[in-house]
């Protein structure tokens, strides 16, 4: 299959090469980020987006800091530093950014040899950030692919797949997968307001894959759901808590509940690094709350009064008990979840 690149390193090896998903669908856009400030904003704009790309945007992006003057292993780490506080700031819900930058970290501290290898040592580190992501994609979608029969009609939220990860994605690695394994499926794919992620980028790389979609406004789910439309939800995650909750695209948790009023098996598919033990539980995610205007401005025009007060949280917590199951690369993990 040939994968969509969100993120690798620049053609000559001193920048980190995006695809701009703010342009999407309408154009396809890549540009390359010089400076670790770049790397910052793509990740706050989310011209990076999705959790696991937002690490792997993170490690090669603390890399950026270094340009090759720094005298010993305390200025590198001095400037990896500064540059992971910056970048580490960009958003705060997706765990998969902290847990990337603290295998940077990680790499200052365990690297041996001349000083002058560890610049090396940290491009290394980050390419196999990106590596193992693509792997631990494929791994997910293996597992997943056993949960998804013939025919199946899948709804999905949000955009969980290659544009947000290093491979083929999450919750569509399983679809993927399915479909390489030559299994008929159809997708529903939530718009997901406010950003549209769904309409605009679930849809566009399912369509460049040639696998049928149809969109649906977010309220339309649990309507689509009663008539019997679907036979399973699969959606990705931004953190998993250790008791299994997870916190994921603003519109997951009603979805959720839809589907248990409705008997629909409700899955979610994420990698290692999306796995935080350290949180008990869902009451300890920090959610990130967005500007007022991606609501007030929502189709590049006004939607909604400009002296209406705005509620925009990027993301949902959704309650362990209302997942069927949670499908990592090591396997399909059933409840009760206890992650350490
Ligand atoms: O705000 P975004 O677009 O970064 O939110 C992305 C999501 O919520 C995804 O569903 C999640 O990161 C899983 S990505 C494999």
């Amino acid at each position: 299959m040939d994968i969509i690149q969100p993120v690798s390193w620049s053609a000559d090896g001193y920048g980190v090469r995006i695809l701009d998903q703010r342009e999407l669908p309408t154009r396809e856009v890549y540009r390359d980020l010089r400076t670790v400030d770049d790397v910052y904003d793509a990740i706050r704009t989310l011209s990076v987006r999705g959790a696991p790309a937002i690490g792997i945007a993170a490690a090669m992006g603390v890399t950026l800091a270094l340009d090759g003057t720094e005298a010993d292993r305390f200025e590198v780490g001095a400037k990896i530093r500064n540059a992971a506080a910056r970048i580490g700031g960009a958003r705060p819900t997706a765990v998969n950014l902290g847990w990337a930058l603290g295998r940077m970290g990680r790499a200052i501290v365990e690297h041996r040899g001349d000083p002058s290898s560890l610049h090396a040592t940290l491009i290394d580190e980050a390419t196999r950030v990106l590596m193992e992501d693509r792997h631990m994609c494929q791994q997910i979608g293996e597992h997943g692919a056993s949960l998804i029969q013939d025919g199946a009609r899948i709804l999905t939220h949000c955009n969980a797949g290659a544009l947000a990860t290093g491979g083929v994605g999450t919750a569509l690695a399983a679809i993927y997968v399915a479909v390489q394994q030559g299994k008929s499926v159809e997708v529903y794919a939530d718009e997901t307001r406010p950003l549209l992620q769904g309409s605009r980028l679930t849809a566009w790389e399912l369509r460049r894959a040639g696998i049928p979609v149809t969109v649906l406004v977010d309220g339309a789910a649990a309507s689509l759901m009663r008539d019997r439309e679907i036979d399973l939800v699969i959606v990705g995650a931004d953190r998993i808590a250790a008791n299994g909750d997870v916190a994921n695209k603003i519109g997951t948790y009603p979805l959720a509940i839809a589907a248990r009023h409705h008997n629909v098996p409700f899955y979610v598919a994420a990698p290692e690094s999306t796995f935080d033990p350290a949180t008990k539980s869902g009451d300890g995610i920090l959610i990130e709350q967005r500007s007022a205007d991606e609501v007030r401005f929502g189709f590049g025009s006004l939607t909604a009064p400009l002296d209406a007060a705005v509620y925009n949280p990027a993301f949902d917590v959704t309650p362990s008990d209302l997942i069927t199951a949670i499908i990592s690369d090591r396997g399909v993990h059933k409840p009760p979840y206890i992650f350490r």
